[in-house]
This record gives C-alpha cells, sequence and structure tokens, in this order.
C-alpha cells in the first residue's frame, strides 16, 4: 500500500478495531496516538506504509499489520481451514479483531484437519496465488508416518512422473522422497491435488498415520513456533517461498 493515502477511520476499521463510529469513540477517548501525539482527526488521509505500523498505536499498542501481511501458523492437529466448517478452525487460533479485517485473511491452500505444520495465511490475494498457482510449481515439504515399512520402491514411484491417483486423469508431477527411516519419510510434491501425499502413499500401498508439513519453497517452519502460534513474516521470509529447494 505504499505511496497511497486512506482515511484513517477506513483504515482502522478494516483492520478490525471496529465501525467508523466506533473509531471516532476512540479517538474522542484518547485511545489512537500517532507519533505519541494523540489523534482527533480520524477523517484525515494518511500514507499506509509499513512505518504506521510503529508510529500509529492503539491503546498503547503497535498497529496491527497492514493489509498485504502474510502469517506462517504451526497449524495443530484437528483445525480446519475454512471459513465455515463446523468444529475447531484455523482462524480461531488469530486475535478476534484479526477476524474482522477486510480484506479477509485466508488460508494458502488447506491442510487436512488431521495434518499439523506449516501453514500460510494472508489477505493478499494476488501473493496467494502466486503461492498456490500451478505454473509456479511452488514445492512443498512433508513428514509423512507410515504404517508399514518402506518397500523401497516408493522413491522411484513417486519421481516417475506417471503416478496416476484413484479417480484423476492426469498423472502427478515427479515427486521427490527421502527415506528418514523404516518407517518416515520426506516427501516433497509441487502440486496440491486434494489429499495428495495421503493418496500417493496409499497408491504405493502404504498408509500414512500421520502427516506433518515442513516447509514451503525454501520456507522452513521454526523449531521455536510452537503448535497453534503464528509470525507475520517480513520480506526476506517471504522471499524464501520462490527460492526452489535444491537436491
Ligand atoms: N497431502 C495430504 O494428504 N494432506 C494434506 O493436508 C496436505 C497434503
Amino acid at each position: 500500500m505504499s505511496g497511497k493515502t486512506i482515511r484513517l477511520d477506513r483504515l482502522l476499521a478494516n483492520l478490525g478495531y471496529g465501525s467508523r463510529r466506533e473509531i471516532a469513540i476512540l479517538a474522542r477517548t484518547g485511545r489512537i496516538r500517532l507519533d505519541g501525539a494523540r489523534v482527533r482527526d480520524v477523517e484525515q488521509r494518511i500514507a499506509a506504509d509499513p512505518a504506521l505500523e510503529t508510529r500509529l498505536a492503539i491503546d498503547d499498542e503497535p498497529l496491527d499489520p497492514l493489509p498485504g501481511m502474510i502469517l506462517m501458523m504451526n497449524k495443530p492437529l484437528g483445525v480446519t481451514c475454512s471459513h465455515k466448517e463446523a468444529g475447531p478452525l484455523v482462524f480461531s487460533l488469530l486475535p478476534d479483531r484479526w477476524r474482522r479485517r477486510d480484506p479477509a485473511i485466508s488460508t494458502v491452500g488447506r491442510l487436512d484437519k488431521d495434518t499439523s505444520g506449516l501453514l500460510l495465511l494472508t489477505d493478499d490475494g494476488a501473493l496467494l496465488h502466486k503461492i498456490i498457482s500451478p505454473r509456479h510449481q511452488t514445492p512443498k515439504t512433508y513428514r509423512a508416518t507410515l504404517d508399514r515399512p518402506l518397500r523401497g520402491d516408493e522413491a522411484a514411484i513417486f519421481a516417475a512422473g506417471d503416478l496416476m491417483l484413484d479417480g484423476e486423469d492426469k498423472p502427478l508431477l515427479p515427486a521427490k522422497l527421502e527415506v528418514l527411516s523404516e518407517r518416515e519419510a520426506l516427501l516433497t510434491i509441487s502440486e496440491g491435488r486434494y489429499h495428495q501425499v495421503r493418496r500417493m502413499f496409499a497408491a504405493a500401498g502404504n498408509h500414512v498415520t500421520a502427516l506433518h508439513r515442513v516447509s514451503i519453497g525454501a520456507l522452513t517452519l521454526p523449531d521455536d513456533l510452537a503448535e497453534g502460534e503464528f509470525v507475520v513474516l517480513g520480506p526476506a521470509e517471504i522471499a524464501r517461498i520462490f527460492v526452489p529447494q535444491t537436491g
């Protein structure tokens, strides 16, 4: 949004701080500060550039991330990547206010309810599209735990580029398997078909008992990001999403 200006009350309403009327009340009661000074005119236009996140404070707290942000979450098991399904949703792990943002935050693709690990969420439609677009083939790496010992031929089956999943008419792109132990492997895929990893192992005669996404491109889930926690990504981390993995 750099270079553009926006009315302060609209910006804050879009970030979920309340209606424009409620924002006016926040200002009247001295709860909005810009560069430390009390803001009285909420109709003023301001440049919505990243510096604003530290210049503007609401109730002495720094402003929420401006639109155009992307989050990395360590998705726990048992939560669904949907806005409307029944049961616990990933969005309930975000602050309440963030769920009222416009543009809304969406997940970048989906992880199954029974899959944990690296999940991206963003309000930036162009960025979302770039990450999930088949044209970009962004690699995603999963650690799969298997019901039965690996046979030894799975890496060749997945790398061949001719594996056909049940009910589909187009073969999968080549995928890379790295065996970690008898029943554990890393699988890197560059598509995002429905239940793809589980269905690939099923096609190879096995069954996935646990699935965890460890990376997207060269962006890896940090060890110190606890389940259910998330961080806002900076430009260098966002760039890592688009760095192809080697080897
Ligand atoms: N493949 C799966 O089977 N499940 C996921 O959640 C992601 C990839």
